[in-house]
């Protein structure tokens, strides 16, 4: 089988990345390199769900492939219809994407310029700061609280300072797994300076169980100036098959649709209409899941007085006691490959919650490094 990481080996790595686009460049950052790894590696390191896509979707998708010599254009329509209904949204506050990377993207493009910022915490997930830098528009980065959360105070005085920009709040944040409360988020909303619109990233909302944290999708409905990401690429687990949407006022959602690239495969489409026909039961299933494996590392964690921080999303970040940077060298040779380093996190390490065995092996591997 001819897996991502197979074909990037093949490929070369290096030539590769150079001829990427933005996106698909820090995606492959989070790939681990070298040659000799193991075969069987235990993959923690993109926050992948190791579920993949479910049944019905993986059925839909067998049963479209002997039409897919055709466009499919006239289905579309309706498939964007249903995708918004299952968010409780009308047609016209959805824009589909290729991944949220692409309405992330699309996003920044529009609401920073060279003199209104991308206004985020560090460390968040570097795909939209990416994206602004190569738009030539300026980044400007606040420090999380002592408690790892994103002080909204800041964001929004920094906001004022620049006479607008574009908030990227992504909830939970990636690579922290804190999130930002519903307290929090509405305070954002209510005190957002002019021309400043607020991009709240929720890839992985649907893991959270905390009840003071919320959607910020209504904000959308009440039409303020919010654009709300979300993906089927973590809790469906269908990374490879690129979908993901923004929802927003009809007015913004308009503006972001005249720069959506429109390639949906149709492959693509049909799993995430199956899986949206079954949606509550999907992600019960898998919420309880992903909270079990969550669990379960914590647990075992405290009881050897390992720090880290309250995970809230499918992955967790450990305080390993020194620089992570050796630590993260190390394990992809003993057959874990963890997440990259987040500076100015230096002493932690990001672990995406994989299935029971890939969890057994990490733990074994993490303890003989962590013990020296
Ligand atoms: C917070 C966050 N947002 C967006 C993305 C992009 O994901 P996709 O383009 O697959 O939806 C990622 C990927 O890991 C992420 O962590």
């Amino acid at each position: 089988m001819s897996t991502r990481r197979g074909f990037f080996a093949q490929m070369g790595a290096a030539a590769t990345v150079a001829r990427m686009l933005p996106e698909a460049a820090y995606a492959q950052s989070a790939v681990v390199e070298g040659v000799g790894l193991p075969k069987d590696m235990v993959w923690l390191n993109a926050n992948e769900n190791p579920a993949g896509p479910p049944a019905c979707s993986l059925d839909a998708m067998r049963a479209v492939l002997t039409s897919a010599g055709r466009y499919h254009y006239n289905e579309f329509r309706g498939i964007y219809a249903v995708m918004a209904k299952a968010e409780g949204l009308a047609p016209e506050q959805f824009v589909l994407g290729s991944g949220s990377s692409e309405v992330l993207h699309n996003s920044i493009d529009l609401f920073t310029s060279p003199t209104r910022p991308l206004i985020s915490v560090n460390p968040a997930y570097e795909g939209p700061r990416e994206v602004a830098r190569n738009l030539g528009r300026p980044v400007v980065l606040t420090r999380l609280r002592d408690d790892y959360t994103a002080d909204v105070h800041k964001l929004a005085e920094e906001a004022d300072k620049a006479h607008g920009g574009l908030i990227y709040l992504c909830n939970p944040n990636n690579p922290t797994s804190a999130v930002t409360t519903a307290t929090d988020i509405d305070w954002l909303v209510a005190n957002l300076p002019a021309n400043t619109t607020l991009l709240v990233d929720e890839a992985y909302i649907h893991f959270v169980e905390r009840p003071d944290v919320k959607t910020a999708l209504p904000y959308v409905q009440q039409g303020k100036n919010v654009i709300v990401t979300r993906t089927f690429s973590k809790i469906y687990g269908m990374a490879g098959l690129r979908v993901g949407f923004a929802a927003a006022r009809p007015d913004i959602a308009e503006r972001m649709a005249r720069l959506a690239l429109n390639v949906i495969s149709i492959v693509s489409a049909r799993a995430v209409v199956a899986a949206l026909a079954d949606r509550d039961n999907i992600l019960r299933e898998r919420k309880a899941a992903l909270a079990k494996t969550r669990r379960e590392l914590t647990a075992w964690l405290r009881e050897r007085d390992v720090r880290f921080i309250e995970p809230n999303a499918n992955f967790i970040m450990i305080d390993v006691g020194r620089n992570a940077r050796e630590f993260i060298a190390s394990m992809p040779k003993m057959g874990v490959a963890p997440g990259r380093p987040f500076p100015p996190l230096d002493n932690l390490l990001r672990v995406s919650f994989g299935s029971d065995a890939d969890m057994a092996k990490f733990r074994e591997v993490f303890w003989k490094v962590y013990k020296g």
